[in-house]
């Protein structure tokens, strides 16, 4: 499976720019937006769990600065473009879940198919998916929306000035960074990939472990968008060399751009345990997903009595119950400015108790017998990185956002060090093939102009009496959610302090292949239960990948960051 090689590659004294070496243009002239008032601090602290240390120094300047949870978030986000850019990026999209002044928020930065994308421009002339073009090269590439996406959250909740949040990110670009061990090695195994396919090595071949890495074209292209805003992105220097860079090669043209835009939409929410769940509507399947997930494993608490964590019996009823969601989701989950998605329904406490009573205690159920719970209902026409962050005035971020595989598509923007993403690939090219993710799809995901493919983000936040309890998410594609939900019950139901939460086995089922159960390296299966899963009627495979989660958990006053030892993140706390 394509998940297993892409996966492979998973998968300083900080002197940051002078804002007096970024002209003043249009931002100093740009009337401040409404921002958040001055609330008193409820925290001991402001906290951050992100992927890598630079980002981690990012946010502590910005808090230091006097800046909040979305300046701390934007600031991360654009740093990790540069010294994460295997994921963090501006040449990709995401999700950002925001609880901000005691109210919940969810910017949709997802990036849409070009104008002149079609249904079919994945297969060839026999109806066969061709393989790889939604993968690599200029053909993958969906329209960006992170710029935008921050632009709108910044502006709509930070504190700082735009110029502030972006200059630790012109700082690493300019100036260079570290070059990791993982991140070589994720170049390494990139590299074989994308060869004789993509510009990667021109860009990314001169980077070495252990030495400074600079991106001048990147630092101009992050200079230009700290004086001009979202706009050099979508309509000034930065889209013109990307039209250029696109042209004769793949779709994306200036007017793709141009007609960009970030959503604001209404999260999903949902009562669970005590808990307010807030997370990820559609165009991602993630927050349903998570709440059908939380919530039918509660209805089944019965089943779930006496059965210990990670026991051959606990794969089995968590796989049963992930066999549903991922039935739903290849059904009627797609972008709800195209598809009138039955979010109500699939949420419903109701509806959700039914299909857990479909749960079989004792064996799995045959794959075939798993449908879609809401009937032949259509649907009506109507290498990703996560950080969260709270500030010591109780607002928090949840960010997940990507460029798809490591390194997206492998093509860099030309004259610009934009990585651009493979983001097309989780469109369904065909109904009922698989994309990279091993997961199949529907007419509500199939590919349209402007239309954004279905997505497994899921940034959450869980408060609890109007206060944040847990911001949590994490990279994976279709092992997001799956992922989540298992470090929530490690927390919640197995009382796990939330560095032991994260760091717990996990496991992964979506339905196909079926009964089949996905490890993950970072904890081998034991000779034991792996003969106790088989000898339930379950085949064991192998991936290289599940998930890299960043948490942060609020223990009375006290934020409490953790980083997933799978990955190279760190956490910060800063007073
Ligand atoms: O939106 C999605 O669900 C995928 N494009 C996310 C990709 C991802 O998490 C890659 N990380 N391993």
């Amino acid at each position: 499976m394509k998940l297993i090689e892409r996966s492979k590659l998973a998968a300083s004294a900080f002197a940051f720019v002078s804002l007096a070496s970024v002209s003043a243009s249009f931002i100093e002239s740009t009337p401040a937006v409404a921002k958040v008032p001055q609330q008193p601090a409820i925290l001991t602290g402001s906290a951050v769990a992100v992927a890598d240390k630079y980002a981690a120094d990012a946010a502590e300047q910005v808090f230091k600065e006097g800046g909040n949870a979305v300046d701390a978030a934007v600031a991360i986000a654009f740093t990790l473009a540069v010294t994460y850019p295997e994921a963090g990026n501006i040449g990709g999209g995401g999700f950002m879940t925001l609880y901000v002044n005691g109210k919940p928020y969810f910017i949709d930065y997802r990036e849409r198919a070009p104008l002149a994308a079609t249904r079919n421009m994945y297969l060839d002339d026999q109806g066969n998916v061709i393989a790889g073009k939604s993968l690599y090269g200029y053909d993958a590439v969906g329209v960006p929306g992170t710029v935008a996406g921050m632009w709108e959250a910044q502006r709509r909740f930070g504190k700082l000035k735009w110029k502030q949040v972006l200059a630790p990110a012109i700082h690493y670009a300019r100036d260079g960074f570290e070059v990791s061990d993982q991140l070589a090695q994720r170049r390494d195994a990139a590299s074989k990939e994308f060869a004789g396919k993509t510009n990667f090595d021109q860009y990314f071949g001169g980077m070495n472990e252990g030495v400074n890495f600079k991106q001048p074209q990147l630092a101009s292209v992050l200079t230009r968008i700290a004086n001009d805003g979202a706009k050099d992105f979508y309509n000034g220097k930065t889209a013109d060399l990307i039209a250029a860079s696109m042209r004769g090669h793949g779709l994306i043209t200036k007017q793709d751009l141009q007609q960009y835009k970030a959503v604001w939409r209404q999260p999903i929410e949902a009562n669970w345990n005590g808990y307010r769940i807030i997370t990820a509507p559609p165009p991602s399947s993630g927050g349903i997903g998570l709440v059908q997930l939380l919530k039918m494993k509660a209805d089944l608490a019965p089943y779930f009595k006496d059965v210990s964590l990670n026991s051959a019996q606990y794969v089995h009823l968590i796989a049963e119950i992930e066999k549903r969601v991922f039935a739903d989701r290849a059904q009627y989950l797609g972008d709800p400015d195209f598809y009138k998605v039955p979010i109500a329904q699939l949420t419903d406490d109701a509806y959700i108790a039914k299909r857990a009573a479909e749960v079989n205690e004792n064996t799995p159920s045959d794959t075939k017998s798993v449908q879609p719970g809401l009937g032949t209902l259509m649907p009506e026409k109507a290498e990703t990185t996560h950080f969260s962050v709270v500030d010591k005035w109780g607002n928090a971020v949840s960010n997940t956002y990507t460029i798809n595989g490591y390194f997206g598509s492998g093509v860099v923007a030309d004259g610009t060090g934009i990585v651009l993403n493979d983001e097309m690939d989780d469109f369904s090219a065909k109904p009922g093939v698989p994309n990279m993710f091993g997961v199949v799809g529907s007419d509500a995901n199939a590919i349209e102009p402007k239309k954004r493919p279905l997505s497994s983000m899921t940034p959450t936040i869980l408060t609890k009496d109007g206060k944040v309890s847990l911001v949590i998410g994490t990279p994976g594609g279709s092992r997001i959610f799956t992922s989540i939900f298992q470090v929530v019950n490690n927390i919640y139901d197995f009382h796990m302090p939330l560095k032991d939460a994260v760091a717990a086995m996990r496991f992964h089922h979506q339905l196909l292949p079926p009964n089949t159960i996905f490890w993950e390296p970072y904890q081998p299966v034991d000779g034991e239960l792996a003969k106790a899963i088989e000898a339930k009627g379950y085949v064991l495979k192998g991936q290289n990948f599940s998930g890299d989660i960043q948490a942060i958990k609020i223990d009375g006053d006290t934020p409490l960051p953790a980083a997933d030892p799978r990955g190279r993140g760190v956490t910060r706390v800063v007073q």
